[in-house]
């Protein structure tokens, strides 16, 4: 049976200087509509690079990209991509970003009104309402954030690619906007590919967590399946012995098979979040990058 988007022996080879880098190596993996994945594992290992050839962004050296039967060349409306950084518009505020994409995608079917009350729909989903007339550099990091992800959410893409979307913003409004993407994945059934580094927010999420092995040659290193009923709810969860018992495989992946390479000789912490208090308070603290519009079709 043939699944709906396979990543199929997905090689990449980056070059430099020195010669070609080989950051992902014969990555193989089926998704099913309407899963929910994410891909966990150590800075550096590879998970961007997989988000971005899915996405049609980059171009594996060896092996592709297969969805709903048709080779991912390019990228489409059909898979939104929400960045590690944000990638709004600098010159256009909070609603004239997700009204971009939001008329590219259905200027033929929905009237303007219908158009209007959408934008505003999927800003007030991550609580924006109050800022649809600011630029981006009037609001903070994680404002930016959750604008770009209404803007990936306006366009209800088939897939939804999306690059720690969560993890410029403090505790209760990352809780939040979690919540709010199981409910929205739970009626659209569309699939999402989530990177974390949130042992809690892959289990809370995921249909199946894909934790990748240490760079270079990255590849998947193990597939945990989350078998906990549908809807979740965080607090009854954090009480059973299921969802710990997912928690310390992930952890126990992490941390004993494929230890952060980078803090393998100072005995540092690591970069992965298995914490279950967030406290992070400061939205500001991601760079920001330049502009890029790849998740609209242009
Ligand atoms: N365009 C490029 N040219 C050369 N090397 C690259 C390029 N893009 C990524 N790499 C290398 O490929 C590897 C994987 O990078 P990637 O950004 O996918 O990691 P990541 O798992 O997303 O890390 P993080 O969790 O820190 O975001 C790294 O070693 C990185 O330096
Ligand atoms: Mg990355």
């Amino acid at each position: 049976m043939n699944s709906y988007l396979t990543l199929s022996h997905v090689t990449i080879d980056f070059p430099t200087p020195s010669g070609p880098f080989r950051a992902l190596d014969k990555v193989q993996l089926d998704i099913e509509k309407g899963e929910f994945i994410s891909l966990i594992g150590h800075s550096g290992c590879g998970k961007s690079t997989v988000l971005n050839i899915i996405a049609g962004l980059h171009q594996a050296t060896e092996g592709g990209v297969i969805l709903n039967g048709k080779e991912v060349r390019e990228p489409g409306p059909d898979r939104a991509v929400v960045f590690q950084n944000h990638s709004l518009l600098p010159w256009l505020t909070a609603y004239e970003n997700v009204e971009l994409a939001v008329k590219q995608v259905y200027k033929n079917t929905k009237s303007k009104q219908e158009m209007r009350e959408w934008i505003e729909h999927n800003l007030e989903l991550v609580h924006m309402s109050h800022a649809l007339d600011k630029r981006p550099d009037e609001l903070s990091g994680g404002m930016k954030q959750r604008v770009g992800i209404a803007r990936a959410l306006s366009m209800e893409p088939k897939v939804m690619l999306m690059d720690e979307p969560f993890g410029a913003l403090d505790a209760l409004t990352r809780a939040h906007m979690q919540d709010s993407l199981m409910e929205i994945q739970a009626e659209l059934n569309n699939t999402v590919i989530m990177i974390t580094h949130d042992v809690d927010e892959s289990v809370l999420l995921s249909d199946r967590i894909v934790m990748m092995t240490n760079g270079p040659a990255a590849t998947i290193g193990e597939i945990l399946k989350v078998e906990l009923e549908r809807p979740r709810d965080r607090l009854q969860l954090a009480e059973q012995p299921e969802y710990n018992h997912y928690r310390a495989e992930v952890v126990r992946f992490l941390h004993e098979r494929y230890k952060n390479p980078e803090s393998q000789s100072s005995g540092d912490t690591t970069d992965i979040d298995s914490s279950n208090e967030k406290t992070k308070g400061n939205e500001d603290h991601k760079e920001d990058e330049k502009p890029v519009l790849y998740a609209v079709n242009e």
